[in-house]
């Protein structure tokens, strides 16, 4: 774990498989905007707020519970985007009921409106809440979400 990981200040961001290919997979449904530019607007967005992220991308299944494992008990947010592993994982489902970190289900394309196996997620019955459809701006607006509720914690602890 990183030394300069701020217990209370870390959101875990999690990119599924094939969100490595974003900006030229299937552009007319996900968008032409990177990977990399995804992470680089919640950089940007943490860092004005005084919040650390650590960000993982992995095509696979078991690579993803591991951070969840590792990160869930200190991070205060996970922002998770499971990509196909949506409509089946039940691993990973169990890994983000696992831990104490609220997770936000992140999708760029309207699920509901897209292929009939799509519209069903393993994940959301779990999750803190869900954002789809919003293509990269969702991220970002969950990465807000979750500062918010640690900042409103802060206050209150404060009062
Ligand atoms: C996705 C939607 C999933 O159905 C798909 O398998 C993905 C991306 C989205 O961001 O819209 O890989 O999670």
């Amino acid at each position: 774990m990183s030394e300069s990981l701020v217990a209370g200040r870390t959101i875990l961001v999690i990119h599924g498989p094939n969100l490595n290919l974003l900006g030229r997979r299937q552009p007319e449904i996900y968008g032409t905007t990177t990977l990399d530019e995804i992470d680089e607007a919640l950089q940007q967005a943490a860092t004005e707020r005084n919040f650390e992220i650590v960000v993982t991308q992995s095509n696979y299944e078991g690579a993803l519970i591991d951070q969840i494992q590792r990160y869930g008990w200190v991070a205060s947010g996970i922002i998770i985007n499971p990509g196909a592993l949506t409509h089946y994982s039940i691993a990973l489902r169990d890994a983000l009921a696992a831990v104490p970190a609220p997770a936000i289900e992140v999708h760029l394309s309207n699920i509901a409106a897209r292929e009939e196996f799509r519209h069903h997620s393993v994940i959301s019955a779990i999750a803190h809440g869900t954002i789809a459809g919003l293509g990269a701006s969702g991220y970002v607006l969950a990465l807000h979400y979750l500062m918010d509720l640690v900042d409103l914690e802060e206050a209150q602890a404060g009062e």
